[in-house]
């Protein structure tokens, strides 16, 4: 068990920020990693042509070994919403094909589908919201030979609600079908070994469990993904890219593996070592160690839920890192902000209160979200 980790964070007293899944606050060594970022864009004269280049192929190390993958297999991207466009550029989708997605989805992972259906002549399903909160069984039970991809988290974002996808994932391959994981609100906080699984492709946005940067993401391709077509047709995703003295040639061969998927100017080098300083710390702390240390916090938010009769998502079907609040009225709208007022940061999403702690946060935090919640929804 990891203790409370506030102290490598500049968080003030009197702040509560139960909000990891919306946006991490950057610890005190990516902010450092950040504002060597700037030191580099105001003296240029720091930055050399190898340091540019070793330290995108070294992030892209670094997020393959928190996934179990090889370097080759990673893209950098700016957003999930880029990745999944790779993906649905990819991806056969056959008249009265059918892309299943979850009720309620996060709509970067619905929108990219939708477009693929009407450009194809295929069909969107949403798998409805299970009574007996079990979307693996709902997912199993959507599944047919219609279906072409299937288009997933690992955990609903606005309550964590689980998605067993290494269960899904031989069934759904076993249709032929193609996997698509958006692994947002999971990857950093739940261990998750991506060849194993089986993917053809995941993406996971760095600003939130990862730790890091806005506008910096992951994207995942299988190997047998890695002939794709990218969004663009950036030089530095040209195999020859290193070597800026012949960039001219325009040679057609691409970069290695998933590195032809990489969005331009990707050796951002403000955002590349403040998510080298985030995924180096999470290695460090040990993702199984994360998830077994945030989950007692968790837990305890259920436990205080229980004990006011608020309904969450009951075990196995939960994610062991965030946790929805559903209230047997729905909430004010303006509840976060009243609670933020007063220091306490907590998302509601749909009419679900939801909270998401991480490892800079201890049970006082906990019992202080809940005496603001007391007075708050006093009848
Ligand atoms: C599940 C999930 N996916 C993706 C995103 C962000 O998507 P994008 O990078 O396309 O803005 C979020 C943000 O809340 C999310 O919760």
């Amino acid at each position: 068990m990891i203790t409370c980790q506030r102290h490598l964070f500049d968080i003030p007293e009197g702040v509560t920020w139960l909000n990891c899944a919306q946006h991490s606050p950057a610890s005190n060594g990516v902010y450092e990693a950040g504002l060597l970022g700037l030191e580099r864009k105001r003296h240029p004269w720091t930055l050399s042509a190898e340091q540019y280049h070793g330290e995108v192929e070294r992030l892209r190390r670094t997020f393959a070994r928190l996934v179990g993958a090889r370097a080759d297999d990673v893209a950098l991207v700016p957003a999930a919403s880029y990745g999944l466009a790779i993906a649905a550029g990819n991806l056969e989708l056959p008249a009265g094909g059918r892309v299943l997605v979850l009720a309620d989805q996060f709509p970067s992972n619905v929108f990219a589908w939708r477009d693929l259906a009407a450009r194809r002549g295929g069909e969107v399903v949403t798998v409805a919201r299970p009574e007996d909160a079990d979307w693996t069984l709902a997912i199993e039970d959507a599944l047919d030979e219609r279906t072409a991809i299937v288009a997933i988290p690992q955990f609903h974002w606005m309550d964590g609600g689980r998605i067993d996808v290494r269960r899904l994932a031989p069934q759904v391959r076993a249709l032929g079908a193609a996997l698509v994981l958006d692994l947002s609100q999971s990857l950093g906080a739940v261990p998750t070994d991506l060849p194993e699984i089986g993917p053809d492709f995941a993406v996971a946005v760095g600003y939130k469990w990862l730790l890091g940067p806005y506008r910096f993401a992951f994207l995942y391709a299988a190997p047998h993904r890695q002939d794709g077509e990218p969004l663009e047709q950036a030089w530095s995703s040209r195999a020859s890219s290193q070597d800026t003295s012949r960039l001219t040639d325009y040679s057609d061969a691409m970069a290695a593996g998933a590195r032809r998927y990489d969005v331009g100017e990707r050796g951002d080098y403000l955002a590349v070592p403040m998510a080298q300083a985030a995924l180096d710390q999470i290695l460090d702390w040990n993702v199984a160690e994360i998830q077994d240390s945030v989950a007692p916090l968790v837990a305890e938010v259920a436990a205080q839920a229980h004990a006011r009769d608020i309904a969450v998502i009951p075990e196995p079907h939960r994610a062991p890192h965030f946790i929805g609040l559903r209230l047997r009225c729905p909430p004010p709208r303006d509840l976060p902000l009243r609670l933020g007022a007063e220091g306490i940061y907590i998302s509601l999403r749909g009419e679900t209160l939801r909270v998401s702690p991480h490892l800079y946060n201890d049970k006082a935090d906990i019992a202080r979200l809940f005496e603001a919640l007391d007075r708050h929804l006093q009848p």
